[in-house]
């Protein structure tokens, strides 16, 4: 098939790619020249494990191109992706603006029959302000779809290759035909493509995600009770992961969830609710002990150094917001540095992808480490804020000489505490024991 994908962010790039590579010719428009060029020139613009092999493959074999000309790049194809941003607004609701603008051009060039899918996170009814859009210039005949992307970040080719399930939300025969046709090499195993009408399929994508958000909250609060009572989070993580109703899945506690979608999306559902007059109340709740989650270490940090982090220099490893990433978008790192500045501390970071991110956005606010190793020479602590692997089984003994004090603040749960106590460590983490606590 012949496919435009409007956009070459990071889900416009994993969905050209992936379409490619499944055998389709897919042209990719976007109206960054220095994007377009560099893509052209086989220079990948993300980090996501697996994704240059494949753009390197299909962009060498001629089935992915990149072009800033939008009608050049729609000319040929029958479906055409938007795949733009759709940023939080000041009121929290996404703003439409990228999507309604190119809609609106692409009224004015639309010749033949195309199904134009909306691959963006939108509220419900966006499809039907697309279609407005075109409409309002269009000769042609159209049709808009909405399928929503449901890709993580640092798995999102796999994601994208063996989806769970794909939504698609159409109410037009011809358009279900195409994109069935579409994704059926994606659910050879067995998955389902799943139709319904596009409000439903717009708000599958928000429910998701806020699903998602509120079962890693729950047991963020969870975390919190065990440390007051006494019980242990792995543990009752594991008893109630094992009833299937629950699953094991997405039930780490931690210093709160981050990145772009969940914090938008769960704002945005908040949002469209009370414009139908909802008030969405477990979501509000999620938020608030989000925001209070990303830093829930720093009171035992203070606590640890007697209220007193004037001069004290912590190691911190980990920026981005989850591990295989370079994401920092909300990642409880930045919340966790500025906190630790504000008290007058300073802090030597590492991270495998994402410290160039945080340079631009923070510059010389901190320091910058060659290794998690460095990171550590005469720091007070060491703090853990992403569960990147390598930091999973590190060389104690390497931390034992660089560290000031044995001290440790995980907030990510990387480590065994019966393990941690016999190196001698004092040890805090989220909804378990400390170890060592009296030191
Ligand atoms: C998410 C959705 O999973 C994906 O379907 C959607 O398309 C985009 O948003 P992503 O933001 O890439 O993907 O990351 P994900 O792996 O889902 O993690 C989101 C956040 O939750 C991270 O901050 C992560 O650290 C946190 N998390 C996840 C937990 O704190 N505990 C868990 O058990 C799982």
């Amino acid at each position: 098939m012949k496919i435009a994908v409007i956009g070459t962010g990071y889900v416009g790039l994993v969905t050209g790619t992936c379409f490619a590579e499944t055998g389709n010719d897919v042209v990719c428009v976007d109206i960054d020249t220095t994007k377009v060029q560099k893509l052209s020139n086989g220079q990948i613009t993300i980090y996501e494990p697996g994704l240059e092999k494949l753009f390197l493959r299909n962009l060498k074999e001629e089935r992915l191109r990149f072009t800033t000309d939008l009608e050049d790049g729609i000319k040929e194809a029958q479906i055409i992706f938007l795949a733009l941003p759709t940023p939080p607004g000041e009121d929290g609701s996404a703003d439409l603006k990228y999507i309604l603008g190119v809609s609106d051009q692409l009224g004015k060039i639309l010749k033949d029959y195309k199904v134009i899918v909306d691959k963006s996170t939108v509220p419900v009814g966006t499809a039907e302000k697309v279609h407005a859009a075109i409409k309002k210039n269009c000769k042609g005949e159209f049709d808009v779809v909405s399928n929503p992307e449901f890709l993580r970040e640092g798995v999102a080719v796999d994601d994208f290759m063996k989806p769970d399930r794909v939504v698609i939300g159409t109410s037009s025969d011809r358009a279900r035909k195409i994109m069935n046709d579409l994704y059926l090499p994606f659910v050879r195993q067995g998955n389902p493509i799943i139709f319904m009408d596009e409000r439903s399929a717009e708000l599958t994508k928000y429910a998701a995600n806020s699903f998602l958000a509120t079962k890693i909250t729950f047991m963020n609060e969870v975390a919190q009770l065990c440390e007051r009572l006494g019980a242990d989070v792995d543990m009752v993580r594991r008893g109630i992961g094992s009833d299937e109703r629950i699953g094991k899945r997405f039930l780490f506690p931690g210093i709160g969830y981050g990145g772009s979608c969940f914090p938008k999306d769960v704002q945005a559902l908040v949002k469209s609710s009370q414009e139908v007059s909802y008030d969405f109340r477990i979501l509000n709740a999620v938020m608030d002990v989000n925001e209070k989650q990303k830093l829930h270490l720093m009171p035992k940090v203070k606590k640890y150094f007697k209220d007193n982090l004037k001069g004290k220099h912590f190691a911190l490893w980990g920026l981005a917001f989850k591990p295989n990433t370079d994401d920092i978008r909300e990642a409880p790192a930045l919340y966790m540095i500025d906190a630790l500045l504000k008290e007058g501390a300073t802090v030597a970071v590492f991270d495998p992808e994402a410290m160039n991110n945080v340079k631009q956005l923070i510059g010389d606010k901190v320091t910058y480490s060659e290794s998690q190793y460095d990171a550590l020479e005469n720091a007070d602590a060491l703090i853990i804020a992403t569960e990147w692997n390598e930091f999973r089984t590190p060389n104690f003994l390497k931390i034992v000489t660089s560290l000031k004090n044995k001290v440790i603040f995980d907030g990510r749960n990387l480590f065994d505490i019966a393990a941690i106590r016999e190196l001698g460590f004092y040890y805090e983490s989220i909804g378990r024991a400390p170890a060592n606590p009296t030191k």
